[in-house]
């Protein structure tokens, strides 16, 4: 199917007796990966008499060729999938198998996208990215201290290197244009935090997604609609590990405190008053910044406490 895909990412349109002789199959055998492509992956096609097949909506598949020649180059090995559950959980199975880290994994689409608090993340087929980055980390616990802040200062300026400049960051690591999620961070430990541990960084991103999409419960944008332009998510795959590769080794030259301003500078919640969820507890504050362990600092009631933990849940309040 995928080979069909390829053959209809121009945009253009394809005769069914084209398809079928690229392919090698018949035309009725078209017809029926056609189907397939519609209902497994809810690719909408234009059908239309005389003229053949094409995509309704434009499609930039990823290239394993492009993307493994920059990789190995320049950043990490990438382990490029068609379909899988959950790309995080798809390089902790790498892990608990012993294959060496750094590595990424990312798929055109998931059947159960994770993401925070126990939420799913929708990832439609070959619309967004879905990228999981494994490190292992040496240091103990310090070296994740702040980790999952800095990796959404990599996002971030990915998403303005491809025409996304009113991006910013809420905390812990959401990623928002104008109230509107565009991109979404869920970090994974694997083995002892104290000693020898591996992380897996999944990162999703709305890149190409429209108007389509109706299982996302907040508010949702995405680059194409922001940009007005559709992405190229190749392009978006290289300017993420490029920016994930600076801001990690920043992170583990220096730690977390070397890049606590820049972070509190593109915090959208800086100084707003909030509403903290904490499992049943809910605390109103206002938000005064970040400390060196990329804990949430807020003023109670005349008096600063700290909060960390990914199962927070942070609203702001009406008179904010
Ligand atoms: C959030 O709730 O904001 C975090 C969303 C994280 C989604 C990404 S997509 C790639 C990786 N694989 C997953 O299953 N989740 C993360």
């Amino acid at each position: 199917m995928s080979t069909l895909l390829k053959l209809l990412q121009d945009g253009r349109f394809h005769s069914g007796e084209a398809l079928g002789a690229q392919l090698g199959i018949s035309r009725s055998a078209v017809w029926k990966q056609l189907q397939q492509l519609e209902i497994n992956l809810r690719i909408r096609i234009h059908k239309v008499r005389g003229r053949g097949y094409r995509l309704a909506d434009p499609l930039v598949l990823l290239d394993a060729d492009q993307l493994s020649r920059q990789a190995n180059a320049e950043f990490w090995p990438f382990i490029l999938l068609d379909s899988v559950d959950s790309t995080n959980a798809e390089a902790l199975r790498y892990v608990g198998r012993g294959m060496d880290a750094p590595f990424a994994v990312l798929a055109e689409r998931q059947v159960s996208g994770r993401g925070r608090r126990g939420r799913s993340w929708a990832s439609p087929y070959a619309e967004n990215i879905y990228y999981s980055l494994a490190l292992q980390v040496e240091g103990g616990a310090r070296q994740l201290e702040g980790l999952s802040l800095v990796v959404g200062l990599a996002v971030m300026w990915a998403l303005r290197d491809v025409g996304v400049p009113q991006v910013g960051l809420k905390w812990p690591n959401d990623l928002l244009v104008s109230g509107r999620k565009i991109a979404g961070i869920l970090l994974e430990l694997s083995g002892d935090p104290a000693d020898i541990c591996h992380v897996v960084m999944g990162i999703g991103v709305n890149v190409n997604m429209g108007v389509s999409v109706d299982e996302i419960g907040q508010p949702w944008t995405s680059i194409r609609l922001e940009s007005g332009q559709v992405c190229d998510r190749n392009n978006f795959v290289i300017c993420l590990s490029r920016r994930l590769a600076e801001y990690l080794k920043r992170h583990s030259n220096s730690g977390f405190p070397s890049l606590r301003s820049e972070w509190e500078a593109n915090h959208l919640w800086q100084g707003r008053n909030v509403l903290l969820e904490a499992g049943a507890q809910r605390i109103e504050g206002r938000i005064l910044g970040v400390d060196q362990c990329g804990a949430l600092r807020l003023e109670v009631e005349g008096r600063e406490h700290s909060f960390s933990g990914g199962e927070l849940s942070l609203r702001l309040r009406d008179d904010s």
